[in-house]
């Protein structure tokens, strides 16, 4: 990974509730001005979170918002760093789920948070993956007029894309993340220890988005991620600290880019690589457990570079590469594993129609003209576009 710069040691020398472990966390900027925030990776990080977090909440108390999947497994560490910060800290359990991501759950959650007698001023804390993130970093840009957050991100998904760059929102039946905000977290802490409890199937899904940020710019990290990428995702041995070099690439990335083009105006649509097709899959599967967000990206990174070389931008053995790597590890890469005998092209351009990135009845993809060489085009053909998921489909 010689193309990433080497990351500052955060040394936060006063803080004495800090471990070793934890003082020696990563520590990198989103730089938006007054907006600007940090990103700590590291491990331990929730047994200092309390430290990290007192000087943000600016009322003394903090709603902590996780899910019951993680409330189990580490809110406990986060509510006793709490409170050993001297702060005092509701906690609000939400179902496990992408369902969770509904009106009905919001309308519920602004109803508790309000119910607790909360500020402006109080701060909320998302602990977990990037369900609860997206659903509570969403509340708290509604919430009396906006509310600051905090991410603690608990899957690799959420480390190192969902909790970074203030993409907020919920589902509905129009679509995924169809409801939503910008609005910045004050702080994400990205603690390696805990996806120690995070089953295989969801590590790999985050790992799709890791391989995204070498496929779109970066083919130095993508290289690293042949070699590095099986040993990442089997656990033990060096898992670890390859893990955490993983996050720290891609929060870089994700970084770099949230700063230039925050709303989403231009560049910042490269990070969708792989998500038009994508959200098609997962509406067409209903958001049901049987494909995880990560995975249809898998799919549907494959399935652009695939597109790409049938437009003749890409040569065919860089979209092999993506293919071979994604496989590599462990991710689905075909539609066809998925298919029921009822999808057919139209049905899935129907729902990339309704993705948020259309401009003037256009869809918006991002292809490759090879490895790290990704673009942002408008000028795919509806029959082009209809012929290659026809074949895809069915070949
Ligand atoms: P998720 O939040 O549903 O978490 C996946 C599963 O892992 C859940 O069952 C959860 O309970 C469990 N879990 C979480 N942390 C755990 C841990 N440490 N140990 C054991 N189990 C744990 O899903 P996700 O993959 O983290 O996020 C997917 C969501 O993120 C989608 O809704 C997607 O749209 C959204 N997303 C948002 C952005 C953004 O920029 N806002 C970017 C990418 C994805
Ligand atoms: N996950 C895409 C983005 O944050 O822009």
């Amino acid at each position: 990974m010689t193309a990433s710069p080497a990351p500052h040691v955060d040394s936060l020398a006063d803080s004495r509730a800090d471990s070793r472990a934890e003082s020696l966390a990563e520590s990198l900027a989103v730089d938006l001005g007054a907006r600007s925030y940090d990103i700590l990776v590291g491990d331990d990080l929730l047994a200092g979170a309390g430290a990290r977090i007192a000087p943000l909440a600016r009322t003394g108390h903090v709603v902590v918002v996780t899910d019951a999947n993680v409330a189990p497994l580490h809110l406990d560490r986060l509510m006793a760093s709490l409170a050993a910060a001297g702060l005092r800290a509701d906690a609000i359990t939400l179902p496990a789920g992408e369902a969770t991501k509904s009106l009905t759950h919001l309308d519920g959650l602004i109803d508790r948070i309000l119910g607790l007698g909360v500020e402006r001023a109080t701060l909320l804390v998302a602990l977990g993956g990037g369900v609860i993130g997206d659903i509570v970093g969403f509340a708290a840009a509604v919430t009396l007029r906006g509310m600051d957050f905090v991410q603690i991100p608990t899957t690799l998904l959420a480390q190192v894309d969902s909790s970074v760059g203030g993409k907020t929102g919920i589902n509905c039946r129009h679509g995924k993340n169809l409801i939503g905000a910008f609005h910045q977290p004050r702080l994400v802490l990205a603690d390696m220890d805990v996806l120690e409890t995070l089953p295989e199937r969801e590590l790999l899904a985050g790992y799709a988005e890791v391989a995204k940020y070498g496929l779109i710019d970066d083919p130095d990290l993508f290289a690293w991620l042949e070699v590095n990428g099986p040993a990442l995702c089997q656990g033990g041995g060096n898992a670890r600290p390859l893990r955490r070099q993983a996050v720290v690439a891609s929060c870089r990335a994700k970084a770099r880019v949230v700063a230039e083009d925050e709303l989403e105006t231009g560049r910042r649509a490269l990070l969708n690589l792989g998500h038009t097709f994508g959200h098609a899959l997962e509406a067409e599967c209903a958001y049901d457990g049987r494909l995880l967000h990560g995975e249809a990206v898998a799919i549907g990174m494959v399935m652009a570079f695939d597109l790409s070389v049938r437009l003749g931008l890409c040569p065919a053995a860089d979209a092999d590469r993506a293919r071979a790597h994604l496989a590599a590890v462990g991710l689905p890469t075909d539609i066809r594993a998925l298919r029921r005998d009822d999808w057919t092209a139209e049905r899935l351009m129907a729902h990339m129609g309704k993705d948020k990135k259309v401009l003037e009845g256009r869809l918006t993809f991002i292809l490759a003209r090879g490895i790290g060489q990704s673009f942002i085009t408008r000028e795919v053909a509806a029959d082009d576009l209809r012929t290659f998921l026809e074949e895809t489909l069915t070949a």
